[in-house]
């Protein structure tokens, strides 16, 4: 099975073992930057082949070598993967790889040291998000306050369907983002155990960011 409900309702773990061992490796303190970046983006387009799922395909009428035929093709709402700035980067990419014609978003959001609050400083999306299926991505859910900021800054913009994925969450952080988001389904790839006193996830893999672009 690569698709498992989790005890907390919306959230689906994704665990198939390439994943996992691709994490694994992610995890680990001395896997350099370079190898980091080429995982998360492997990791993003399995991700990516499951989250997708579910989009609806329309029959289409083409030509082959061959004979004429219907094939299907992707219909329904257009896409936007939303970046969540920067380390979302890492998972954005390679899903933005896999479905070229997806636009892409970005929302520029810090975390306060002290408060651990989410605080923004920067929004870009395309129009009609109402007319869009929202990917939003951030590869670390931790206290869930820069998620939660983010939708809701998407959610302003009139989107309506959203989904959330995430590579690592913690318990804190899933049970934060379904209380204030409950109508916005989460993957993630896996739960962990906990946050530590400086909200860092527990085992984790330390800080996202710094580790896709090395500024550690
Ligand atoms: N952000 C990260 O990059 N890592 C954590 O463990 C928590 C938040």
């Amino acid at each position: 099975m690569s698709v498992v409900a989790h005890e907390i309702e919306g959230v689906s773990v994704i665990n198939h073992p390439l994943i996992q061992h691709k994490l694994t490796i992610m995890r680990k303190k001395d896997t350099p930057s370079v190898v980091f970046r080429a995982l998360i983006k492997e990791i993003s387009l399995l991700l990516g082949y499951e989250v997708t799922r579910h989009l609806p395909t329309e029959l289409i009428d083409i030509e082959t070598p061959v004979t004429s035929t219907k094939a299907p093709k992707l219909s329904g709402r257009k896409l936007c993967i939303f970046s969540i700035l920067r380390a979302g980067e890492g998972l954005a990419q390679g899903l933005h790889d896999l479905i070229p014609s997806a636009r892409v978003g970005h929302i520029g959001l810090y975390r306060d040291h002290d408060s651990l609050e989410a605080v923004e400083y920067y929004f870009k999306a395309p129009n009609h998000l109402d007319e869009r299926f929202c990917l939003v991505v951030d590869p670390m859910l931790a206290t869930g306050n820069s998620a939660i900021a983010a939708l809701n800054q998407i959610k302003k913009r009139d989107a309506k369907e959203i989904v959330f994925l995430c590579l690592l969450a913690a318990p804190e952080g899933l049970r934060a983002l379904r209380k204030a988001h409950p109508d916005v389904p989460i993957f993630t790839a896996a739960v962990d155990e906990k946050l530590n006193e400086i909200g860092y996830i527990v085992p984790g893999l330390g800080d996202a960011g710094d580790r896709i672009f090395g500024t550690k």
